[in-house]
């Protein structure tokens, strides 16, 4: 897999941290964020691709939850805030290694990934019961920003694209959409 545009590194984990917050002490928007997707999520367990800095880990107390994420400067951060979670390195394009949660979830991490499509399918096949995506709605760009050697990636979608997408998940059930602020979206697949 391409990691060009894989740049979380200590100096934009700070930089992140600054401008959302901390897990117990978030900024008020994102702090929005992460209690809509507590609402949305079912089950026993919870499976968090992408977890950053582990600000959804407050939300879910009690749940057995992991947190993964590619970034080691994130897990390290995620771990120091949340000392009672668990936190693993992890890819969204391969979970081959995780079990199977009741839900999944990525929060504001499609944004940053070079191909949804295999992301949304991959997180699919190990939610049990319920899969939450979070994404931007917007007309479809791709914007790549330098950083240091490499690039962020930041992107809109167009409602069809993630339309298409869920519809060709096997097995699922109800679809829900939920309009978070502005244009940040949650997509909820449930299996049938
Ligand atoms: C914008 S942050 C969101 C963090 C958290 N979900 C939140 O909402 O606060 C995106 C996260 O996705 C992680 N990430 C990027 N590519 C990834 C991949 N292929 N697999 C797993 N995590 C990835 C980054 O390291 C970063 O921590």
């Amino acid at each position: 897999m391409n990691r060009e545009y894989f740049v979380w590194d200590k100096d934009r984990v700070e930089n992140y941290i600054r401008h959302f917050g901390t897990p117990q002490n978030p900024e008020k928007k994102h702090e929005a964020r992460m209690e809509v997707a507590s609402y949305l999520i079912e089950g026993d367990s919870v499976l968090d691709v992408g977890c950053g800095v582990g600000h959804f880990y407050p939300w879910v107390k009690g749940m057995d939850y992991l947190g993964i994420d590619l970034s080691e400067a994130m897990l390290r951060k995620a771990r120091e805030f949340n000392p009672n979670g668990k936190f693993e390195y992890g890819d969204v394009y391969d979970l081959s290694k995780f079990r199977v949660f009741d839900s999944v979830v990525c929060l504001s991490l499609l944004i940053h990934l070079p191909n949804i499509e295999d992301a949304i399918k991959e997180m699919w096949k190990h939610a049990k019961k319920t899969l939450v995506v979070g994404y931007e709605l917007g007309v479809g760009s791709v914007k790549k920003e330098r950083y240091k050697d490499r690039y962020i990636l930041y992107r809109t979608e167009i409602q069809e694209t993630i339309n298409g997408i869920v519809d060709s998940l096997e097995g699922r059930g109800n679809v829900y959409q939920v309009c978070v602020q502005d244009s940040t979206y949650y997509m909820k697949v449930n299996r049938k």
